[in-house]
């Protein structure tokens, strides 16, 4: 057995972990025990990352001061704005200005090297509360527009919506995109988190670890997938056609559907439901329902032809991007604002890991040619 080859390291254990439990079946997450659909309706991302740095859910004061050292550390230094404006200038694509920008946060880093799991968590909240104002810079700079300041009186997700488009976000919108950001924030040893931890085995800084996360999370196979299922949704609009046609025709030419199938779930994910109860609720209150239209079609053909039944279900990131439409974001910032969120997951595995830390190491079956004669490169 040990000789197995599990190609992708699908269902292998590679570690212990107190932080997240994904059961594929049933279709259900917990972090640290607590079911997904709670924290979502009931906590605040800075609850949920209180709970995944801490291992408990703070206390109301627990929370103020965790929530206000947090909000402190938004400001990124100017030398990394000017960094984003030449990305921008550059039209880098936002997850790789996103990567450079926070690999260059490091430089600015009080800690330096971290050597501990307190210097680790520390860092990791820096990173965690400069992501938004990156990102946020970046789009501004992009649509011309000058960087808005963080304030530190607003939530974390309140803040993100405000430095984005540079007015207080309404009630509404701050609480739907701090569900998005809590239903983001962490899902068990998912590529992103794997890779950043395999980065942290090393015994390497939190800033590589979030940076080879970020990348990792940039691919459409993982993270990307929110902006293709949206970038598919915007097609079907702007060409007026059937969005069930559409889905034949993908299926015709054996392409996948964005946004279905999943590594571990094989019923509907728990998260795709909760988003999709939220644009139920946005679409009825705006009264344009055109993307829960378009997506309710795709969904009812592809459980009508036995996909889900195979296990082939929607996934978080075919309700993800219409919500985020429903808030202004535009499609390109939909996985750099996945990154916003799971980086509080990245983290709080690295810290975990690095407790009890083994290097990550696995091997390959060597399936090379054996025996070559070598031959020097003048008789080549
Ligand atoms: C997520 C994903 C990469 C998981 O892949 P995986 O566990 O490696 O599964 P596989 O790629 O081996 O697919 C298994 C089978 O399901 C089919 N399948 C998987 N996802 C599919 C999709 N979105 N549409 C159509 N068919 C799909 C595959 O074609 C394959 O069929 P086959 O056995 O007849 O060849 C895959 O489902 C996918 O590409 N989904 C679309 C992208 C996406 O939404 N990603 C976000 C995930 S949160």
């Amino acid at each position: 057995m040990a000789d197995e080859l599990k190609r992708g390291l699908e269902g292998v254990l590679v570690a212990e972990s107190d932080l997240s439990y994904v059961d594929g079946e049933v279709g259900k997450l917990v972090y640290r025990g607590y079911d997904i659909e709670d924290l979502a309706r009931g906590a605040s991302y800075e609850e949920v990352l209180y709970l995944l740095w801490h291992g408990s859910l703070p206390t109301a004061a627990e929370l103020d001061s965790f929530a206000a050292d947090l909000a402190a550390e938004r400001e990124v230094n100017d030398d990394v704005i000017e960094t984003v404006r030449a990305l921008a200038d550059a039209d880098e694509r936002p997850m790789a200005a996103l990567r450079t920008a926070t690999s260059m946060l490091s430089a600015y880093d009080p800690d330096g090297e971290s050597d501990d799991g307190e210097s680790a968590l520390r860092q990791g909240r820096r990173i965690t509360a400069k992501i938004p104002t990156v990102l946020a810079a970046f789009e501004r700079v992009r649509q011309g527009e000058e960087p808005v300041a963080p304030d530190p009186d607003l939530s974390h997700a309140g803040n993100f919506l405000y430095m984005l488009t540079g007015t207080e976000p309404d009630a509404v919108s701050e609480e739907t995109f701090d569900m998005a950001l809590t239903l983001h924030a962490d899902h068990g040893l998912n590529a992103s988190t794997f890779t950043a931890m395999v980065i942290g085995s090393t015994m390497a800084d939190v800033y590589s670890g979030v940076t080879g996360g970020i990348g990792a999370l940039s691919g459409p196979l993982h993270g990307g997938a929110n902006q293709d299922v949206m970038e598919v949704l915007h097609e079907i609009d702007a060409s007026s056609k059937d969005p069930v046609q559409w889905v034949k025709d993908v299926r015709a030419d054996g392409g996948r559907i964005p946004g279905f199938g999943h590594r571990v779930y094989k019923v509907k994910d728990p998260r795709a439901k909760i988003l999709e109860e939220k644009l139920r609720d946005l679409s009825e209150s705006s009264g344009d329902t055109k993307w829960l239209d378009y997506t309710t079609a795709i969904e009812e053909y592809l459980t009508d032809q036995g996909l889900v039944e195979k296990g082939i279900a929607p996934n978080v990131d075919f309700y993800s991007g219409s919500v985020y439409d429903s808030l202004g974001i535009p499609v390109d910032m939909y996985t750099p604002i996945f990154a916003m969120s799971r980086v509080g997951g990245w983290i709080a595995h690295v810290a975990e890991y690095q407790e009890d830390n083994r290097l990550i190491r696995p091997r390959a079956r060597y399936t090379g040619p054996e025996d070559a004669e070598f031959i020097p490169l003048d008789e080549r």
